[in-house]
């Protein structure tokens, strides 16, 4: 049952039984101002076979309706349901559903690059022979080679803690929920993160849904490595913050970041001296510091 204030109660009774329609008000303020989740249940005798939720941040300014009234008319269309079939509802309707993917690693790799082969590739395979080596199991995502489409902004997640969006995001949604160290391997572009990476990163929002809603926390810490074209360190002003930015929403402690610059010239990282070493320490120190908590 969600928490909140039961706003309207209606009991039904039918050939079939006696059903309860409830339409629950819950305040979200604390996700963010102004959130409220409405959620209607169904119960057959005291199951519940059937919910349905709706909150305020999922209409934009503008819409005709606003969240309460559709939860208001849904309430008023379920009534009429149940009155009308209810053999529909004596069976359970409720779609929760257990994420797909099923890998539980220690340490995973969000490796950003569109290029296979390429820099951030080649230090994501330190990371993971660095974790491998250590004992931890290691998964690197490439996240060019899945299927994950942008955040649509829809809010559903906040509803009841999953993404209407059917694509690869579950597996890397698992995997992060179960992870002690997070590490992002990306390139800049445009003086950020190329798109895929940070379509990954927003839609990740799923995550703080799930925490804010359902109460699954992340428990890791994180690692950037970002590698630039450009000399210096002014490639890299924008992509340490977005990462940052994008491990604290997730509870995600960043814990430093290895910057290689001047690529464009050197091409190959492993033509940078000291930078395969510096990543590798960075990484163990990370794995040999949260054995010792
Ligand atoms: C679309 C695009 C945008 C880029 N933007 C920048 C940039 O803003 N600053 C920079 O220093 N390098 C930039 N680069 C260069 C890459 O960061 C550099 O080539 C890096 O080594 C590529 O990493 P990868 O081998 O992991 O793909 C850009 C490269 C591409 C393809």
């Amino acid at each position: 049952m969600s928490e909140g204030a039961a706003e309207e109660t209606r009991m039904i009774e039918t050939p079939e039984g006696t059903f309860t329609i409830r339409l629950i008000s819950a305040d979200l303020g604390y996700v963010y101002p102004g959130l409220v989740r409405y959620t209607i249940e169904v119960l057959y005798g005291t199951e519940p076979v059937y919910t349905y939720a709706i909150n305020s941040y999922e209409a934009p300014p503008g819409s005709t309706l606003d969240a309460a009234t559709v939860a208001g008319i849904a309430f008023t269309r379920l009534e009429h349901d149940v009155r009308s079939r209810p053999e529909i509802y004596t069976r359970k309707r409720i779609f929760t559903r257990p994420l797909p993917g099923g890998g539980v690693y220690d340490v995973v790799i969000l490796q950003g690059s569109p290029r296979r082969f390429g820099n951030s590739a080649r230090a994501a395979s330190w990371c993971d022979d660095e974790a491998t080596r250590a004992g931890f199991s290691s998964k690197v995502f490439y996240i060019h080679e899945m299927d994950i489409r942008p955040c649509i902004g829809c809010y559903v997640c906040y509803n009841q803690g999953y993404c209407p969006i059917e694509d690869d995001m579950p597996w890397i949604i698992r995997a992060i929920e179960s992870a002690s160290v997070i590490v992002v391997c990306t390139p800049v572009y445009t003086n950020t993160v190329p798109s895929g990476l940070k379509a990954v990163m927003d839609r990740c929002q799923w995550l703080h849904a799930r925490e804010k809603i359902l109460g699954v926390r992340v428990h890791a810490r994180g690692l950037t490595i970002a590698v630039a074209g450009q000399q210096g360190r002014g490639p890299f002003a924008c992509v340490t913050p977005v990462v940052d930015a994008f491990m604290r929403n997730l509870d995600v402690q960043p814990t430093g970041a290895v910057l290689i610059d001047d690529l464009d010239r050197i091409r190959d990282i492993r033509g940078t001296r000291g930078a395969e070493d510096e990543i590798r320490s960075a990484l163990r120190a990370l794995l040999e510091s949260g054995a010792q908590e």
